[in-house]
């Protein structure tokens, strides 16, 4: 049992679902996980000690090597966004023993979130169909695919990194191929989640429009 008020929310990359769980933590007051930085951080670990991103031996040793100690320090290390790591990421995450080393970390959070906050916002692929299958308010995120890549370009080429549209389209469509093909906790819609497609939103409306979802959950008052 958990007393903690779960928001899940999944989506493909740069849907728009990072920025929007971020703005509803800290509108509500909870605390925030990034559980695909969890997965970035086994990717890095992998090619920070000379290993290939597709070794799943040492991806699910780099994975049960990690915990509260070690991976919250590295939320933050600019070196989880770079285009290789989020590759090496997406590669690991189709490794099920990867998966389930995860598993408690992510649970444990959304159930016992730090700093005694009332309740958790996690983002992801698969927060809401098997990390957290009984949050009372689950968020699928997405946005057609061009239109994410045109995000994804723009925040490149804003770090100075110079990126072509055609290359950046094209890894976004293998890793969502990746990432939804999987056998192992694919990215998919759970059957209760509200679907929020932004690909004619901006990021104002698109909180607009998950704040009124979590606010009208039965289970929400008593959280406020
Ligand atoms: O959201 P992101 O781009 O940081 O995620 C990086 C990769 O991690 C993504 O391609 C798939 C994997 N991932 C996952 O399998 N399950 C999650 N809950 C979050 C991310």
């Amino acid at each position: 049992m958990t007393s903690s008020f779960i928001v899940a929310i999944d989506g493909p990359a740069a849907s728009g679902k990072g920025t929007l769980a971020r703005r509803l933590a800290a509108t509500l007051g909870f605390a925030h996980l990034d559980t695909g930085a969890l997965y970035r951080a086994v990717g890095l670990t992998l090619l920070r000690t000379g290993h290939a991103p597709d070794d799943a031996v040492a991806a699910v040793a780099a994975a049960q090597g990690l915990d509260a100690t070690t991976v919250l320090p590295m939320m933050n290390d600019p070196a989880l966004r770079q285009d290789a790591v989020a590759v090496a990421a997406s590669k690991v995450s189709v490794v099920p023993e990867v998966r389930a080393a995860l598993l408690d970390f992510q649970r444990n959070f959304a159930n016992h979130p730090p700093e005694g906050a009332k309740g958790a916002v996690l983002d992801g692929r698969d927060v809401g169909t098997v990390v957290c299958p009984d949050a009372p308010a689950k968020l699928y995120v997405t946005a057609d695919v061009e239109v994410r890549a045109r995000r994804r370009l723009s925040e490149l080429r804003n770090t100075g990194a110079e990126a072509i549209y055609e290359a950046v389209l094209e890894d976004m469509k293998v890793r969502d191929a990746r990432d939804s093909q999987r056998a192992v906790a694919p990215l998919k819609p759970a059957v209760d989640a509200f679907l929020l497609d932004t690909s004619m939103m901006d990021a104002e409306q698109a909180f607009v429009a998950a704040t009124d979802f979590i606010r009208s959950r039965p289970a929400f008052p008593g959280f406020l």
